[in-house]
């Protein structure tokens, strides 16, 4: 520790502690980093407290229940150090956190950070940090977290590899990496072309780059840069980074299908819930 930073041991990197959140010295990312993070500062901008508890009733009413349920099938949260990557509002970590020893959100937009603390400090909870880092390199020591979740987040960049091999890093072992992201099917196809997502795999990969980044200049693109996954893919990542267990399923959750047109709306809820092919997200489990 130095004055008012600490660095870190492994990359270098300055950080300023203030208060329970350490925040960059140089805000300057990776720059295919730099075009998604301005996208999701933006995303985040101009939320007040009133606006976001209204998107947390919706997000309990929704989908907490959901989603823990199905974590918690590969990792009971009791007593846990619990990591949430790309945390955004970290509406899941705040509702778990009376439960765990430690609660960390790691994000690289620090308006998301914001929105997260201003939550945090709203409701009194205590045991929480919340770190501006880049997922593929973040400022943990290894084998220091239970349990990790990533709701959509290793999708919105290219070297999912060096995430996924981050994400093993900082587990224990016996711990365990919980992701959900877009599936490459019919849905990833089309209507998620909309905001130029990227299927992962060959020469469809490169056309939708062209055409999405190049041609498009990547205006429409409101995520930043978004990847979809064939099951395969993602078991390969994981294998590759050393998880023992490995399972790829449909991630469960309550579908709303915002951007598509109202009337279309119940069809492709029925779509998207009877068929992997239409299947939105899928979730990725690895143990260490
Ligand atoms: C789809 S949002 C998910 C937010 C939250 N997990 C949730 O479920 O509501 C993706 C988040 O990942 C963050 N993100 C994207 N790429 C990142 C990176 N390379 N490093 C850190 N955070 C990143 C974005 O800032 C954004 O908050």
């Amino acid at each position: 520790m130095k004055g008012n930073f600490l660095i870190c041991k492994g990359c270098g990197q300055k950080y300023n502690l203030i208060g329970h959140c350490l925040l960059r010295d140089s805000e300057t990312f990776a720059s295919d980093y730099e075009f998604s993070r301005e996208k999701w500062d933006n995303y985040y901008r101009g939320n007040c407290l009133k606006k976001l508890e209204d998107e947390e009733n919706e997000y309990l009413q929704r989908h907490f229940n959901e989603i823990y349920k199905q974590i918690s099938e590969y990792k009971p949260i009791k007593e846990v150090v619990y990591l949430e990557i790309g945390c955004g509002s970290m509406f899941f970590g705040q509702n778990i956190a009376k439960d765990c020893d430690l609660v960390i959100g790691v994000d690289f937009s620090k308006v998301a950070l914001n929105t997260a603390h201003k939550l945090f400090k709203n409701k009194g909870i205590k045991n929480y940090f919340l770190i501006q880092a880049d997922v593929r390199e973040m400022p943990l020591r290894s084998d220091c977290i239970d349990l990790l979740y990533g709701g959509g987040v290793i999708e919105h960049f290219k070297d999912t590899q060096a995430c996924v091999d981050e994400l093993y890093r900082v587990l224990k072992p016996g711990g365990v990496s919980f992701n959900s992201v877009p599936y490459l099917n019919i849905g990833s196809l089309t209507y998620r072309q909309i905001w130029g997502n990227v299927p992962n795999v060959p020469i469809l990969k490169q056309l939708a780059e062209f055409v999405h980044m190049k041609l498009l200049k990547a205006r429409h693109m409101r995520f930043g840069y978004e990847m979809s996954f064939l099951g395969s893919t993602l078991k390969r990542i994981h294998k590759k980074a050393g998880f023992r267990t490995i399972v790829v399923d449909k991630f469960e959750v309550s579908l709303v299908f915002k951007s598509v047109p109202k009337l279309l709306r119940p069809l492709f809820i029925r779509l998207a819930n009877s068929s992997r092919l239409f299947w939105p997200m899928v979730k990725i489990i690895g143990k260490k």
